[in-house]
């Protein structure tokens, strides 16, 4: 078949079923205050996913990490859902300006039967959500973490789980420090609460239009993962006993590039999925890495051989 649209094997066009089922995995995706900072373009062979910039990030994402890595989330939703459809994806990355992540043309080549992992994320893309709520049931367990951690899908020393005392309280003191600063910030709460909106009636975030104010976590990790004006600030050796019974883990790079930030949030969805698959609740934070001093905090306490890019919070609701 004749190259068109950059497709240079035998697939068809995009029906526009399949469109549907691409735009919705897509808008499912999780990012930083629910921006969704990308647009989906279907071509006629080709599906484009575009970076897009966001007004009242600056506070909060001075660098575009937040926004790099919602980017690789999203691309995930995407290639998972390509896959779910029987088509083969083939990623195609085109330069951008320094600190934009580059552009993801995708072309399929043939049909492919979906594997049980793409099944079972994709099943799981739209009942994946942010869970900021108290945890109920028992502990995530060593078998759980091992499949989590495979399914980030990145080098050994790009992920670690918060373990044992000592670990939970250095992580708290860091924390509960983040906390203090950001609640103490005019600038900054005054952009975060551009993205704190009213619920709708159904309860859902509206994509791309900001966290409902009842999602936000009230204690424990959840509430300094997200520090608002009204946040309660925590006491250090509280939040660290919850840091140790949750089980957080650390994603890491090995830079701190805009490719690296994609390729975190890719594997941060890819986990997410993984985890909503197999009934435990997550929810993410990068909030307090905003902070230098608090990423570089948080590299030492846990001796990471990588950059603190996100923490991911797993556990049970009931
Ligand atoms: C890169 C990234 C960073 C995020 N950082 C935080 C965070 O620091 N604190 C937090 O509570 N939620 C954080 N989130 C979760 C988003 O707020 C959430 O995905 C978004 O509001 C959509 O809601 P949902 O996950 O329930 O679909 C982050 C998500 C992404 C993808």
């Amino acid at each position: 078949m004749a190259d068109r649209d950059g497709q240079g094997d035998a697939a068809s066009p995009w029906t526009e079923q399949e469109r549907e089922v691409l735009s919705e995995a897509v808008g499912a995706a999780p990012s930083v205050h629910n921006t969704q900072p990308w647009t989906l373009v279907l071509r006629e062979y080709l599906a484009e996913l575009h970076p897009r910039q966001v007004d009242l990030l600056d506070e909060h994402d001075p660098r575009g990490r937040d926004r790099a890595m919602s980017f690789g989330a999203a691309l995930t939703n995407l290639l998972v859902a390509v896959r779910h459809l029987g088509r083969l994806p083939h990623v195609e990355r085109a330069a951008e300006p320094d600190g934009e992540p580059a552009t993801a043309k995708i072309t399929t080549t043939r049909q492919a039967t979906p594997s049980v992992v793409d099944e079972r994320r994709f099943a799981a893309i739209e009942r994946r959500r942010s869970y900021r709520g108290a945890f109920a049931g028992g502990p995530v367990t060593d078998a759980e973490r091992d499949t989590l951690r495979t399914a980030a899908g990145l080098g050994p020393d790009e992920t670690h789980w918060i373990t044992g005392g000592a670990e939970a309280l250095a992580v708290a003191r860091s924390l509960a420090y983040a906390a203090r600063v950001l609640h103490a910030d005019a600038e900054y709460q005054r952009e975060l609460a551009h993205w704190i909106v009213r619920q709708d009636a159904t309860g859902e975030p509206t994509p791309g239009a900001g966290i409902p104010e009842n999602a936000l976590g009230r204690q424990g990790l959840p509430a300094v993962g997200l520090v608002t004006e009204h946040t309660k600030l925590p006491d250090e050796s509280l939040l660290a006993s919850r840091i140790e019974h949750d089980s957080v883990l650390v994603l890491c790079g090995g830079t701190d590039s805009t490719v690296d930030h994609v390729r975190i949030g890719e594997a941060l969805q890819s986990v997410w999925l993984e985890a909503t698959a197999g009934g435990l609740a997550v929810s993410v934070m990068t909030q307090p890495l905003r902070l230098e001093e608090v990423r570089k905090a948080v590299t030492e306490q846990l001796g990471l051989a990588g950059i603190p890019h996100a923490f991911m919070r797993f556990g049970r609701t009931a």
